[in-house]
């Protein structure tokens, strides 16, 4: 069994696959052009934003944004301690300085109230930071509304690092197109994958999309005339053909995820309360880029390597959070300041999940784990 297996889903899409590259490969444009204007088009119409900037990675649509947002050294930007690593570290990559809040420890997601905190002692202390990137984490978006809101009263750009939630929905929304501007990746494992990096900017703002249109291509204006100091940042032609594949089956793919994470949540509720399924919060829904559990009793570890024993692969998202990472070190934060983000970080597990997983997997998922419990704790 794998953790995500992507040579199932090639196998399902092969023959439109093959076509779409080979139809790149013919055309002799690879890097941005006309399918990469298309996939921007049809990405930007399902989203629902007026504009969809494709590029280089999620990590490249984060710098670019923040860019586009004029931050740069000697700003803050508010984040959660508890993501992929390069959501902080685009922060760090344009000169600015991360500031962290702690998760809610139900969603994962930053907590709005723990983001006001902050906000109200800066607006007393009068230093305020420029940006918030909220993190829509596993699959679903944080409570974006009450972010929004709260970034709007301290004047806050409000950027949705949506790399893990494409498809998500909020309020009737989606998610990308639920704030000033939304970010997603298409690494090979995302809902929404292409077979090398890639990325997308959203937004609705014309100001931010032309700055990020002329960003990914060195600051470009015209031709060989630069303005602003930017990056080689743009989307390959075979990616987006690739990707407008994967997208005409995305939908079908959401509501297969929808259905295995339901599964392993009814199976999981025999060995409640060692492990707690994810929960979905109210108006939004959840696209299981992971399915994550959470194992009670320091046990995180013990359960996942006997699940490796028994042919079950996992993971870690993450085993240790942002601030406690080597490389932000020079922050100079100590363990403690976050306590539902580093309790997460060491009872966190996700589980093979992925639109083509079969049931009798889950099922060996699921007895594996039952049979881990009873070894370990009863
Ligand atoms: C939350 C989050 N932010 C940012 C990224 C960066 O995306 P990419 O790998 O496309 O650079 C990822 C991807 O793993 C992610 O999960």
């Amino acid at each position: 069994m794998k953790f995500i297996d992507l040579n199932r889903q090639y196998e399902a899409y092969k023959g439109e696959i093959d076509e779409a590259v080979h139809s790149v490969l013919e055309s002799g444009q690879f890097i941005l052009g006309e399918v990469v204007e298309r996939l921007e088009a049809v990405l930007a119409g399902y989203v629902g934003v007026r504009h969809a900037i494709g590029v280089s990675s999620g990590t490249d649509a984060l710098v670019l944004a923040l860019m586009a947002c004029g931050v740069g050294p000697g700003d803050e930007v508010v984040t959660t301690p508890f993501s992929f690593i390069a959501t902080a570290e685009a922060v760090s990559l344009v000169g600015a300085r991360p500031v962290f809040v702690d998760i809610d420890p139900i969603t994962y997601n930053m907590d709005p109230q723990a983001f006001k905190k902050i906000l109200d002692a800066r607006s007393r202390s009068g230093s305020m930071p420029r940006c918030v990137i909220p993190v829509s984490l596993f699959g679903q978006c944080p409570d974006m509304d009450e972010i929004n809101d709260i970034a709007k009263t301290y004047g806050l750009h409000v950027i949705e690092d949506a790399c893990q939630s494409f498809g998500a929905r909020y309020k009737g929304r989606m998610s990308c197109a639920v704030s000033e501007i939304g970010v997603t990746s298409f690494f090979p494992s995302k809902p929404l994958g292409a077979y090398g990096d890639g990325g997308m900017l959203f937004t609705d703002d014309d100001e931010i999309a032309r700055m990020c249109i002329s960003l990914r291509v060195h600051g470009q204006s015209r031709r060989y005339i630069h303005e602003k100091i930017g990056l080689n940042a743009r989307l390959d032609a075979i990616q987006a053909a690739i990707l407008l594949v994967k997208f005409s089956h995305l939908e079908e793919e959401l509501k297969k995820r929808e259905e295995a994470a339901g599964f392993y949540t009814e199976g999981l509720k025999e060995i409640m309360p060692y492990i707690t399924p994810p929960k979905v919060a109210g108006g939004r829904t959840c696209v299981f880029a992971q399915y994550t559990v959470r194992v009670k009793g320091n046990l995180r570890d013990e359960v996942a390597r006997f699940l490796e024993v028994h042919g079950v692969p996992t993971a870690v998202h993450y085993p240790r959070p942002i601030h406690l990472q080597p490389a932000f070190k020079y922050i100079g934060l100590p363990q403690g300041p976050f306590p539902h983000a580093e309790e997460a970080s060491r009872e966190v597990l996700s589980l093979p999940m992925h639109p083509f997983i079969k049931r009798e997997e889950q099922e060996t998922v699921l007895a594996a784990l039952r049979e881990a419990l009873s070894s370990l704790v009863l």
